[in-house]
């Protein structure tokens, strides 16, 4: 199956009363008729169910759509993205242990990795680049963490590079596919050993449900879903059901998104009053090739630095029409995040500083509207700054 074929089909039948619609099974526990079935479902056999903190029919079909657009062995749904990153890497990790991550990560995964994480004895090491990558490996790193394309100046980091450095001993990369889709990038296929997802994105798409997600082979997702069992991070039924509806058009977004994008960047480079665009879609931008290589699409995520600073910014989001000004990405509708007032606010300005966010940066996460719309309310915006 392609991949706008899996969207539709993947892991879907008619086994529920012919329903073509997957039934949302909101139920705690279920119920059986002698205690040898109820054995099977504490040995979790295929198709069979206990507890919904353990597994739930409906959590289980959009987990398998997942599992079969990212092309990983199994996967597993979570009440957020964060949900997701912290239950996975708790899987991985002791006292003891060392992780690194990428220094240009999402706000909270920062707060995780840099506050969190160390309260229980786990080094962590920020990198900039594969040369500290390097460096700062050894036999006690069990974990690499990033997000390609980054959040949000989007830097494109090499999967496969970082797969054949962390080979040395053997440690697990998790990569952010957040930004890309499985549509865009398929983590898994370059190296990678565990696919994570904020759902709450273009998974889902309609900017009306909290979600996490994770793919990787059986043997990794087991001891996560071991970990999901006890930390009680589960997706809800009805969440899982609005997961399900929002994949059936995940391709078909994503190809508006990316063309959408890329003909906004194309835009912007000519536009006096931004300093830079940061779009890996542009050949200009330092990360094309890599991300031709790497990605089928380039996203529909870009981020431009306004020139002056942050009255500019605020007088320029303020004014465009076609926007939801606030967090997040991945919606039907174009989103307007300015960072330094929102998903970095909770870093320094120096801290910002360092990962290239300045406070003229503004970040958009395009929607599928009509990109002339789009950029005739751009133009009027600045057109009055
Ligand atoms: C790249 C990325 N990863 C993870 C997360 C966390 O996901 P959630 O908000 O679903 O917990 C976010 C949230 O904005 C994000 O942008």
């Amino acid at each position: 199956m392609k991949d706008s074929t899996k969207c539709v089909w993947g892991a879907e039948s008619l086994e529920h009363l012919g329903s073509v619609s997957m039934p949302i099974y909101q139920t705690a526990n279920f119920g059986f008729k002698d205690t040898e079935e109820v054995l099977k479902a504490v040995r979790g056999e295929e198709g069979k169910y206990l507890y919904t903190r353990w597994d739930n029919p409906t959590v289980k079909l959009a987990e398998k759509k997942i599992a079969l657009l990212e092309e990983g062995e199994d996967s597993l749904l979570f009440s957020s993205g964060m949900a997701a990153i912290i239950c996975s890497a708790l899987a991985f990790l002791s006292k003891g242990d060392k992780a690194l991550a990428f220094r240009e990560l999402y706000g909270e995964a920062i707060n995780f990795f840099k506050n969190i994480l160390p309260k229980f004895g786990i080094e962590v090491s920020f990198v900039k680049d594969y040369e500290e990558l390097e460096r700062e490996l050894n036999k006690r790193t069990k974990l690499i963490y990033f997000e390609t394309p980054t959040n949000p100046t989007l830097k494109v980091i090499d999967i496969a590079k970082v797969k054949a450095l962390a080979e040395k001993y053997k440690t697990l990369v998790f990569v952010d596919n957040t930004f890309a889709t499985p549509i865009n990038q398929k983590p898994l296929k370059l190296g990678a050993d565990l696919v994570i997802h904020s759902a709450s994105k273009y998974l889902n798409g309609h900017s009306d449900l909290i979600a996490g997600a994770i793919v990787g082979r059986n043997e990794l997702i087991g001891k996560i879903k071991a970990m999901r069992r006890v930390l009680g991070c589960v997706l809800d039924p009805f969440g899982a059901w609005l997961l399900i509806r929002g994949i059936k058009t995940l391709d078909i977004r994503v190809e508006r998104h990316n063309k959408n994008a890329l003909e906004l960047a194309k835009y912007l480079e000519k536009q006096s009053k931004v300093n830079k665009v940061y779009y890996p879609g542009l050949p200009t931008n330092e990360y094309y090739e890599l991300s031709k290589k790497q990605m089928k699409g380039f996203g529909g995520m870009l981020s431009f630095e306004l020139k002056g600073g942050y009255k500019e910014a605020k007088g320029f989001v303020e004014r465009l029409r076609f926007r939801i000004l606030g967090a997040s990405l991945g919606g039907v509708e174009t989103i307007i995040t300015h960072p330094a007032s929102t998903s970095h606010s909770m870093l320094s300005k120096e801290e910002r500083e360092i990962l290239g966010i300045k406070d003229g940066l503004i970040r958009v996460s395009l929607g599928i509207e009509d990109v002339e719309d789009i950029i005739e309310d751009f133009d009027k915006a600045f057109n009055y700054l």
